[in-house]
């Protein structure tokens, strides 16, 4: 991701999209295969990009929603849900996530490389937004980009940072190691943990 201030829609528009890894990342099949995600559940991805997460969720029998600021990746996702024959019950939305207000609350939502295009501040009403977009009891599957660098974006995800940001007091955090996931190019790489909502 480049350093300037971004206008996602260009970006699109310009091909410049060099996060996008073209496919589900390894993590998402990873909890798949592992059962993490129950049968039949509402999935919401907030900054899906192309949605290539939303796409294997809706194969899969989920109820996925894609959400993107960018018209450009929504129109692309539901062109693919289309094809797929996916789009009967899982979607692309285009709108703002700070804006986003969803009529039901998700079984989980699943947060990849959303949060580290954030800043600080904004950071905190995205976590505020993802408590109330879920039920309670529900589950945050959370990708924590490290980049170990100053600035962004993206920025680095630093995990104590993270605790106090996702509260335990609001979120419960598993206690067993998280997974270990390479970003497509260079040495960076995500921190997989599956966070329980709190009431
Ligand atoms: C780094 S890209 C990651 C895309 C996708 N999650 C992936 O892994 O390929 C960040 C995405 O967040 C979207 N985004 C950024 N700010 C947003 C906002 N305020 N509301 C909705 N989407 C936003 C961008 O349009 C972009 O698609």
């Amino acid at each position: 991701m480049k350093e300037e201030s971004l206008n996602w829609e260009e970006r699109y528009q310009e091909g410049d999209t060099g996060w996008d890894r073209g496919g589900p990342s390894a993590a998402l099949m990873q909890w798949l295969d592992a059962g993490a995600i129950s049968e039949g559940s509402s999935v919401l991805i907030p900054g899906c990009g192309y949605g290539h997460e939303v796409i294997e969720l809706a194969k899969r029998g989920h109820k996925a929603t894609g959400l993107d600021i960018a018209p450009s990746a929504i129109k692309a996702l539901n062109h693919s849900l289309s094809e797929t024959g996916a789009s009967a019950s899982s979607l692309g939305v285009c709108a703002d996530l700070f804006e986003y207000e969803p009529a039901q609350p998700f079984d989980v939502v699943y947060e990849q490389t959303c949060l580290c295009t954030l800043n600080a501040k904004q950071s905190q009403d995205y976590e505020k937004s993802l408590h109330r977009w879920l039920k309670e009891d529900a589950i945050l599957l959370l990708l924590l980009m490290q980049t170990g660098d100053a600035g962004g974006p993206p920025f680095h995800c630093d995990l104590k940072d993270m605790r106090q940001l996702f509260d335990p007091s609001r979120w419960s955090w598993p206690t067993k190691a998280p997974l270990l996931i390479p970003r497509p190019k260079g040495p960076r790489f995500e921190l997989g943990f599956i966070l329980q909502r709190k009431s």
